[in-house]
C-alpha cells in the first residue's frame, strides 16, 4: 500500500495507531520534511533509524512495536536539511561528485556543480537528470589550473565541496597529469573559498592514499587511524604517484585552511565503488570491471573498500554536524584480492574471473582501519558484499562488462 499524507505529528501518530490496530506492514511516503526521522512520545513504540538510506530517496525508519507484536518497516520523508542553502561541489561530472551532487539535491541544496566540459552531455547528463536538478542545479565551466576559475561557482556558496582531482594510476607524466592539477587545483579551489565570505566550510575529498602509505609496517592487527600520515618520499620511492598527488594535495590544503583560518574537513575514503551515475568508467570502478573482463591475475594487494553512497553521505555529514572537524578515514572493509575475486566469484559464477595472483611472493598482508570516528559521521557502512554487487549490476547497465 502506498499512500501520501502531509507529515504532522498527529498524522505520524494516527499511523502508527492504525499499524498497531491492523497488524500490518505498510509503505507510506512522506514528502517534504525537514525532520530526519518520527519522534514519537509513546511508550510502547521504539523507533529507528536502524539503517539509513540518505541516497536512495526517502529515508527508511524501522519502528518496532512491543504490544502488537507486529513489525512495520515505513519510509518516511527525504531529509530536506539543506532547504535554503547552496553549495558549490567542484569535479560534478566524476562518480564520486554526482553522487554527492545527487544526495544534495535530494536534502534541498541548490548546487553550483563545477565541471570542465559543460557543452559535453556525456559530462553533464546524468547530472541534469536528476531529481531537482531542474530547479536546484547550476553548471559552472572550471579547470583546476585555471587561476580563479571556480570564483564565480564558489561566490555566495555556504559550503564547497572540493572532489575534482585526476585519479589515475597510469600516466606519462605524473607531475603534469597528476600532481599539478591535485595539488595547485586544491589551493586555486581554497583561494577561490577564502575570497568568498559566505563560505561557512570546506568540505575536501582527501583520500585514504593521503594516510595510510609510509614505511611503518602493516599487519592484520595494525589499526590505521586518522593520525596517520602518507610520507611523500616513500610514495616517490615506490613510484606512487597518485598517493603522491593525494598527499601533497592534503598537506597544502591543511596549511592554507590554518593560515587562513578556514574551517575545512576532509573525506580519506579507501577504494570507493557501488553504483555509477556518470556515463563513461572511473579508475576505481574500472578495478572492477577489469576482473570481471577477464583479467589473468589479480594484484598481490590488501585494500579497503567503501560504498559510494556512504562516502557521499560522509560528505554532507561533514558539512552539516556542526562538531565535525578534521580528517574522516572511511572503509568498510580491508581484503587482499583474492578475497574481493573470491566474493565476486559466489556472485557470479559464470564470469571468467582470474584463479591466480599477479606475482609468486607472500600475499600482502591485510591491516584496519579505524571506524571510530566515521561513526560520528553517522556512518552505518554498506557490508562490502552488497558494494560489490551494485558495482557490478551498475557495470552491466552501463554496458561496461564484455558478458
Ligand atoms: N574513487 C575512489 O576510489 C577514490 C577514493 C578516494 C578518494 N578519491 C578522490 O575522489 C575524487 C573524485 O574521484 P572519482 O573517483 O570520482 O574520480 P573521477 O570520476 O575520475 O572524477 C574526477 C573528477 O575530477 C575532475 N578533474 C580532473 N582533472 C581536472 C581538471 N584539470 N580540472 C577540473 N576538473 C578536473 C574530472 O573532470 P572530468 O570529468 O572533466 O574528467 C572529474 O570530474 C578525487 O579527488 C579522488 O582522488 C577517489
Amino acid at each position: 500500500m502506498r499512500r501520501k499524507v502531509p507529515l504532522t505529528q498527529a498524522t505520524i501518530t494516527s499511523i502508527v495507531f492504525y499499524l498497531l490496530a491492523i497488524r500490518f506492514s505498510v509503505v507510506i511516503t512522506i514528502g517534504q520534511c525537514r525532520h530526519h526521522y518520527l519522534h514519537l512520545n509513546s511508550d510502547n513504540i521504539r523507533f529507528g533509524p536502524r539503517r539509513v538510506h540518505p541516497t536512495s530517496g526517502p529515508q527508511q525508519v524501522d519502528i518496532s512495536i512491543d504490544e502488537g507484536q507486529a513489525y512495520v518497516l515505513v519510509v518516511v520523508l527525504e531529509k530536506m536539511s539543506g532547504a535554503g542553502k547552496t553549495v558549490c561541489v567542484t569535479g560534478a561530472s566524476g562518480y564520486i561528485a554526482s553522487n554527492i551532487v545527487k544526495l544534495l539535491l535530494q536534502r534541498g541544496y541548490a548546487v553550483k556543480a563545477s565541471v570542465r566540459y559543460p557543452n559535453n552531455p556525456a559530462k553533464t547528463d546524468h547530472l541534469l537528470k536528476l531529481d531537482g536538478a531542474k530547479e536546484r542545479l547550476h553548471l559552472f565551466k572550471a579547470d583546476l589550473l585555471e587561476e580563479g576559475a571556480f570564483d564565480a561557482a564558489i561566490d555566495g556558496c555556504d559550503g564547497v565541496f572540493h572532489t575534482a582531482s585526476p585519479f589515475f594510476t597510469s600516466v606519462a607524466d605524473p607531475e603534469k597529469e597528476l600532481i599539478e592539477p591535485a595539488l595547485k587545483g586544491t589551493l586555486n579551489v581554497l583561494g577561490s573559498c577564502s575570497k568568498a565570505s559566505s563560505v561557512k566550510r570546506v568540505v575536501v575529498t582527501s583520500s585514504l592514499a593521503a594516510v595510510a602509505f609510509n614505511a611503518r609496517p602493516k599487519t592484520p592487527e595494525v589499526v590505521i587511524d586518522e593520525t596517520w600520515f602518507s610520507d611523500p618520499e616513500f610514495c616517490k620511492e615506490m613510484k606512487l604517484w597518485y598517493v603522491l598527488s593525494k598527499t601533497l594535495a592534503e598537506e597544502a590544503a591543511w596549511k592554507f585552511a590554518e593560515e587562513k583560518g578556514m574551517d575545512m574537513v576532509t573525506i580519506n575514503p579507501a577504494m570507493v565503488i557501488g553504483p555509477l551515475l556518470q556515463s563513461t568508467l572511473n579508475t576505481s570502478a574500472e578495478s572492477i570491471a577489469n576482473l570481471m573482463n577477464g583479467a589473468e591475475t589479480y594484484a598481490n594487494s590488501s585494500l579497503g573498500w567503501v560504498n559510494v553512497k556512504d562516502v557521499a553521505n560522509a560528505h554532507i555529514q561533514a558539512f552539516e554536524i556542526p562538531s565535525a572537524n578534521g580528517r574522516y578515514c572511511l572503509v568498510e572493509s580491508v581484503v587482499h584480492s583474492s578475497e574481493l575475486v573470491e566474493i565476486l566469484r559466489k556472485l557470479y559464477p559464470s564470469y571468467p574471473l582470474p584463479q591466480k595472483c599477479a606475482d609468486d611472493k607472500p600475499l600482502a598482508t591485510t591491516f584496519q582501519v579505524s571506524k571510530e570516528k566515521a561513526k560520528s559521521l553517522g556512518i552505518e557502512y554498506i557490508p562490502l558484499e552488497q558494494s560489490i554487487k551494485e558495482t557490478v549490476e551498475s557495470l552491466k547497465e552501463k554496458n561496461f562488462l564484455n558478458l
